[in-house]
């Protein structure tokens, strides 16, 4: 294989940023309120915590060093640090999983655009709270509208990727990430001052523990996974990109500590507004873009010009927070191909856009025209985010705590997290405690204990 003509991210900045690109996107600001929401708030919220700097954190170093290691794809990936083994399906049951949820990501990705069109329209102005509900329904439900955004976002997600690793994903995330950040600060600001804001606060800040089920475990524990990227070796191919001289463990706490707080702060944002608006916390996918248009009609009822700067604002930063999410999927199924089947970059691309395209249809057909059909109970959108989300990406977490905490050579491993020794990493042995015996065995109670309640 050859290893030089690969490309690599040209500064530690970059490096970071273009992880906690690929981190931070709709998993913060779209599906960790909603699955808070369903999940009975504050509680649920100590448990995701507890599984991003528990397992997460751990298992983010893991995906580092198997990448670093092995400049290589996913899959490639196992078999260079483990040749002739089964482990390669690990590897590929993560092309698999990213192929999936982006394919499904996609389309809600589709919705921020349409979102962005909105608020450019000025469309917003004026609505009530139940307006936003039922334009939001019709649309999703509009058999046409989300699938020509679907397919230009998987398109202008193409266009980057085709650019190369360090012009398309390093430049885009430099920039957007932290403008982002300071949009959603003055959005919380906005949010928890509004009337009756209290009572999102409340449910955010006050655990109920009597709401903890086995599923609200499993729930957070996918969101955990999902959220820091992991599970699917799309950060242990952006660390194939990483030079020699970054610190596994630093850039794992720092996007772990970004891609959490971007969270948190999306959830002030959106359970202030939505108590105060009357509209309940287990709206479910709809519930951003049902409680957000609210937050800026309300906070800026007296300046018009702000509620619109600031909405277009931020559907534009939602939409390229969810493009440096996208783009780092892509990656994974491409750089796949790219290296294991040796398709040209752009054929690969090619490839994977136009069946991710294809089967986003099907999913965002199932969330309207195609609704009755279902399986398990639930229609393709909803099953491909449970399968992904709280199958896939957990059992992806398992087997990489499996390969680096018990097969993997111990000074490889110490190699990678220690820089070859020029680092010194006081948290190693913990690390590796964690890999070992702490990550799979709660994993494991995790899914046996719903698999139960799944029948
Ligand atoms: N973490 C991203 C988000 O929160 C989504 C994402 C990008 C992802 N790459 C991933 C999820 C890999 C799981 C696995 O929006």
């Amino acid at each position: 294989m050859a290893k030089n003509d690969r490309a690599n991210f040209g500064s530690k900045i970059g490096v970071i940023l273009a992880s906690a690109g690929s981190a931070v996107g709709l998993g913060n600001i779209w599906r960790f309120p909603y699955e808070t929401g369903n999940n009975g708030g504050a509680a649920f919220i100590l448990i995701y915590l507890g599984c991003v700097f528990i397992l997460g954190l751990p298992i983010m170093v893991s995906e580092f060093l198997i990448g670093r290691r092995s400049r290589a794809n996913t899959a490639g990936a196992y078999r260079v640090l483990a040749p002739r083994t089964q482990w390669k399906w690990v590897g590929r049951m993560g092309v698999l999983t990213g192929f999936l949820i982006l394919s499904y990501y996609s389309v809600v990705a589709g919705w921020t655009l349409e979102y962005v069109v909105e608020a450019g329209t000025n469309s917003f102005a004026g609505k009530q709270p139940s307006d936003f509900i039922n334009s939001f329904n019709s649309f999703s439900a509009n058999p046409w509208r989300p699938l020509i955004w679907l397919i230009l976002f998987l398109v202008g997600t193409h266009l980057i990727i085709i650019k190369g690793v360090e012009k398309g994903i390093e430049k885009s995330s430099k920039i957007m990430m932290p403008a982002l950040f300071i949009l959603i600060i003055i959005l919380m600001v906005c949010s928890v001052t509004l009337p009756g804001a209290g009572a999102g606060i409340e449910f955010l800040l006050k655990p109920d523990f009597s709401k903890v089920t086995g599923s609200v475990f499993l729930s957070a524990m996918g969101q955990a996974f999902f959220s820091l990227s992991l599970g699917m070796g799309c950060l242990s191919t952006y660390a194939s990109y990483f030079g020699k001289d970054t610190s596994l463990t630093k850039t794992a706490f720092s996007v772990g500590i970004i891609d959490t707080m971007v969270a948190i702060l999306a959830g002030f944002i959106i359970f202030p507004a939505a108590f105060s608006v009357g509209i309940e916390p287990d709206h479910g996918p709809s519930l951003i873009f049902i409680t957000l248009p609210n937050v800026f009609q309300q906070a800026f009822s007296g300046v018009p010009l702000l509620a619109y700067i600031f909405s277009v604002m931020f559907y534009v930063l939602l939409a390229v927070a969810a493009l440096t999410s996208t783009i780092s999927m892509h990656e994974v199924v491409t750089a796949y191909l790219h290296e294991e089947f040796k398709f040209t970059r752009k054929r690969a691309a090619t490839l994977v856009t136009i069946s991710c395209i294809v089967l986003g249809i099907f999913c965002s057909l199932s969330l309207g025209p195609t609704k009755s059909i279902t399986l398990f109970g639930l229609n393709t959108f909803d099953l491909f985010d449970y399968v992904t989300a709280k199958i896939m990406l957990p059992l992806g977490g398992f087997f990489v705590s499996i390969f680096v905490g018990w097969y993997l050579d111990k000074n490889i491993v110490k190699a990678e997290i220690t820089n070859n020794g020029t680092l010194k990493v006081n948290i190693y042995k913990i690390i590796i405690f964690i890999l070992r015996y702490i990550a799979p065995v709660a994993i494991a109670i995790i899914f046996i204990n719903e698999l139960g309640i799944l029948k």
